[in-house]
């Protein structure tokens, strides 16, 4: 009964919200074809107050959606489409975001600065795309007149931000003792580790920021800073949580620098100096001198954070032993390349950028190969009908066609082994996850499988899976 309450309750709310936010839509459009700029302006900070309203009132019906089938056999559907839905929209926010700003850093790089440009210019540029030839020019300082339609770019930011730390609840905070806790690597209960998540996202940026505002002014010392920083964030996240959990907080971590630049320093900074235009003054040069900072550190950030967030497909990364080294290198190498492309776009030529993060990188995939076969520890040969007893008693209560397991009603990602066949043409993905990174069977070893059998699956690859 209680819940059919909360449900009308919450429908006459968002009616109450939706309804004003139309109104407030057409007025808009009114008082701009009057060209009445004050009314503009103070309705956009209410539009701006409704449609945060109604994201909020949305959480609130995936809220009630949740209390009406918790607990009931769909509880795990809502969680999916859950997980589908925030995921979408985290990489559609992200790829906006990135987009976005690997395209001002483009244009900042290759504007031509010396041929025909006027005086109050930094800079043009000539481009062609989707049909149409569009010309830019940049500005030494702020025009003369602040245009009255000025495009910003954050939104993209902030909903990249709030979208991926929605899907890092629903996937590693509800999920916690299954996904982000390894007992093998620290044994600790699930508000434990929400916990030190939440606080390492507020510390790592914290200090993050006192270096930017302390260090600045040498490059070598302020790059030495930073890379030392986050470095230690990686370190730390591998000595918590499991491989995989560690690794997304290290993006999340370096997400939150990216977004909360763009909140706390990128964008007031840049408010002041538009403010400052409006009233014919100089801008502070300190505020372009800061964002600079902020853009050039979420500029390197980039390529490591989109590793990351595809890392959790190739356990051979966080399922390593060393997986920190193995964070730390792909990060350097990401990074390097970034740099390589950044000299790029500037015409300037370097040598040595490119082949070293390259090797870097590659270095990484060696390092993370699984170890030759060792023949003698096998002293006999395995059959195969011993290891599809294995995978039978292992695996099958998930990766089934009929999962008897109480949560994993669909085979995870397809994988299914109900026929030899199946066994046997995914051997190189069973090889992988029991023996090499050993995080099958799911959920911490649920089937219990032993290292016995994990070798018996290791002899059997290395005598070369005879069917
Ligand atoms: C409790 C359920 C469960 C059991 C038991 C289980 N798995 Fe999985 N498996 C999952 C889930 C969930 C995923 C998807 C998440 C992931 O990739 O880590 C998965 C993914 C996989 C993948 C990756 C497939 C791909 O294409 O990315 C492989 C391979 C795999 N499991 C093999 C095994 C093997 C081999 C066993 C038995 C030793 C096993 N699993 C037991 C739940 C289970």
């Amino acid at each position: 009964m209680i819940k059919f309450i909360i449900l009308f309750a919450w429908l006459v709310i968002f009616i109450a919200i939706i309804v004003p936010t139309y109104k407030i839509h057409h007025l808009i459009k009114f008082y701009k074809n009057e060209g009445n700029d004050a009314k503009v302006e103070a309705l956009n900070t209410s539009q701006n107050w409704f449609y945060t309203l109604i994201v909020i009132a949305s959480l609130g019906g995936v809220g009630i959606v949740y209390l009406f089938l918790k607990g009931t056999i769909w509880e795990g559907h809502f969680f999916e489409w859950l997980n589908l839905a925030v995921r979408w929209m985290h990489i559609t926010f992200g790829i906006a975001w990135i987009g976005a700003s690997f395209y001002f850093v483009f244009l900042e790089n290759a504007l031509n600065r010396t041929k025909d440009v006027r005086d109050e210019l930094a800079g043009n540029l000539w481009a062609v795309h989707g049909g149409g030839f569009y010309y830019l020019e940049k500005y030494k300082l702020a025009p003369k007149k602040i245009p009255k339609d000025l495009h910003w770019f954050k939104y993209e930011a902030y909903f990249t931000w709030l979208s991926g730390f929605c899907l890092l609840m629903i996937v590693y905070y509800f999920n916690a003792s299954s996904i982000l806790i390894d007992p093998e690597v620290l044994d600790i209960k699930a508000s434990t580790a929400i916990t030190i998540s939440v606080s390492s996202l507020i510390i790592g940026w914290v200090g993050y920021d006192q270096i930017c505002k302390h260090l600045s002014r040498d490059k070598i010392v302020f790059t030495l800073a930073i890379t030392a920083w986050v470095f230690f964030w990686a370190w730390f996240y591998c000595q918590v949580f499991s491989g995989r959990g560690a690794y997304i907080h290290f993006g999340s971590l370096l997400g939150t620098l990216m977004a909360a630049n763009v909140f706390f320093v990128i964008i007031p900074g840049q408010k002041r100096m538009v403010k400052a235009a409006r009233q014919g003054l100089q801008p502070n040069p300190k505020d372009g001198k800061d964002a600079f900072i902020r853009s050039y550190t979420n500029n390197y950030f980039t390529l490591p954070v989109l590793f990351v967030m595809i890392s959790n497909h190739f356990p051979s990364t966080f399922g390593n032993s060393s997986q920190w080294i193995v964070l730390i290198a792909i990060t350097l190498g990401s990074a390097g390349i970034k740099h390589y492309l950044n000299l790029r776009e500037k015409e300037q030529l370097s040598i040595w950028v490119m082949p070293i993060s390259v090797l870097l990188l590659l270095a990484v995939a060696l390092m993370t190969a699984p170890a030759k076969p060792k023949y003698e520890d096998c002293k006999e040969m395995v059959s195969f009908v011993e290891i599809q007893t294995i995978i039978n008693n292992r695996c099958t209560s998930c990766h089934s066609e009929n999962p008897t397991d109480l949560i994993w009603k669909v085979a995870p990602n397809g994988v299914k082994y109900d026929t030899p066949d199946q066994i046997y043409g995914l051997r190189d993905k069973i090889f992988q996850r029991t023996v090499v990174s050993k995080n099958m069977p799911f959920n911490n070893n649920q089937t219990g499988m032993t290292q016995e059998e994990r070798d018996m699956i290791n002899c059997w690859i290395n005598q070369g899976a005879p069917k």
